[in-house]
């Protein structure tokens, strides 16, 4: 077994005495936790230069929750990719349900943004989840299968196996209502079957499939000891020290 992932998304919250004062309680918290699992804090783009001069490797990563589709130029308001590796950013969310949602990014504007990401080394997390109509209807595989093959299948292989993508059930995210361990067990073995259709067994087992949607220091430890499960993406808990650092020491039981 490998490490597991916990990313902390801590989407549009906190001021920055707030942000900073989380990252201090997160690095002293982090220091005596030493947690295996690799750690991974997603901060709003005003307070990623604090995360990333505060960052040590060991302790934390930083990534980013949104990139442009553009390299770089007259795009009022945009933050580019190059920018954010220029600043050890390491990671970038991408396909969150909420940007497709209110900022309608679709398929085709995904692909442009994984390519971005990878064209300047960072890490996509990779969401993929179905809406609770598309799950009472019994299509939240169809679903998942399309956002999966047209968002990342039209990587080569070595592309392909730098992405994490997270499963994030629309109807988990914020209400409290995880999904069953079994749900997320289902969906991560069959998001694998897609890979391994694509690129082969290998790259399927090697591909890191974290689970996002209400995960909290409750239930973490039971979602993260499912098969295929390997690690969080973490709304509402990351914005607490002591919860996201729970979450993080109960990622690491399930290590080695
Ligand atoms: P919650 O953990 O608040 O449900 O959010 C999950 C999420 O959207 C992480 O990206």
């Amino acid at each position: 077994m490998r490490k597991k992932i916990v990313a902390g998304n801590w989407k549009m919250n906190l001021s920055f005495h707030e942000a900073e004062a989380l990252i201090h309680n997160l690095m002293d918290e982090l220091e005596e936790a030493k947690p295996t699992a690799e750690v991974i804090i997603c901060p709003s783009f005003p307070f990623i230069e604090m995360a990333t001069d505060y960052m040590e490797e060991h302790l934390f990563k930083v990534g980013a929750q949104n990139i442009s589709p553009f390299d770089s130029g007259a795009y009022t308001g945009e933050v580019s990719a190059a920018m954010l590796a220029s600043m050890d950013v390491t990671h970038c969310i991408l396909g969150h349900s909420e940007r497709r949602k209110y900022f309608n990014e679709d398929d085709k504007m995904l692909t442009i943004k994984v390519n971005q990401a990878l064209a300047n080394k960072l890490i996509p997390i990779f969401c993929v989840g179905e809406s609770l109509p598309e799950r009472e209807s019994g299509k939240h595989l169809e679903v998942v299968r399309r956002q999966v093959r047209h968002g990342l299948f039209h990587l080569d292989t070595d592309e392909f196996a730098k992405v994490i993508i997270a499963y994030e059930p629309v109807w988990a995210i914020g209400t409290g209502m995880t999904a069953t361990p079994e749900q997320a067990k289902d969906m991560h073995s069959y998001i694998r079957t897609l890979i391994a259709e694509r690129y082969g067994d290998e790259v399927a087992k090697a591909t890191m499939v974290l689970y996002g949607g209400s995960c909290n220091s409750e239930n973490a430890l039971e979602i993260f000891s499912q098969e295929g499960v390997d690690g969080g993406l973490i709304g509402g808990a990351s914005l607490k020290a002591e919860e996201f650092i729970s979450i993080c020491k109960q990622a690491s039981i399930q290590d080695v």
